[in-house]
């Protein structure tokens, strides 16, 4: 059986999640604290704000091996650099489009609102996210085999 197999019970999804600092961060903190329950499948990088998540970082992190990635800040409304998150959104909808054009599926990509208070929330968008990147399988289009 091949080892990256959906069925081999090695493979399990590797989640990228950019956080923003001020809200999603503080959101896994909570969720951590409170001791909800999520997949250990996220590696979080957190980030001053979602609008500095630019499409290379995220391609980057698909081409490094990760199977998926998550990009999630402040509400509408709620951003500390006032528009970022709309900033982020907008581009994100662009980016999503545009990798759906280079093939890769677009359930890979993720984006989300979580704020500090959100604890919960954020354990269920982590168990959703790593759900709809495992049933896609393992990533490799952009992966290269050496
Ligand atoms: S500061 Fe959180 S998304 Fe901008």
């Amino acid at each position: 059986m091949d080892k990256t197999s959906v069925h081999n019970k090695e493979w399990e999804p590797k989640i990228i999640a950019f956080l923003c600092n001020w809200c999603s961060y503080a959101g896994a903190d909570l969720a951590g604290v409170s001791r909800f329950q999520y997949p250990p499948n996220i590696r979080i990088i957190r980030v001053p704000c979602s609008g500095r998540v630019s499409p290379n970082i995220l391609l980057d992190a698909l081409k490094s091996g990760a199977d998926g990635v998550l990009v999630s800040g402040c509400h509408p409304g709620d951003c500390h650099y006032i528009s970022g998150n709309l900033f982020a959104r907008r581009r994100f909808a662009l980016f999503k489009r545009f990798i759906e054009f280079l093939g890769i599926e677009p359930g890979r990509l993720n984006f989300s609102w979580i704020s500090a208070a959100e604890g919960e929330q954020f354990a269920k968008v982590v168990t959703e996210v790593t759900e709809r990147v495992r049933a896609l399988g393992p990533a490799r289009r952009l992966v290269k085999e050496i």
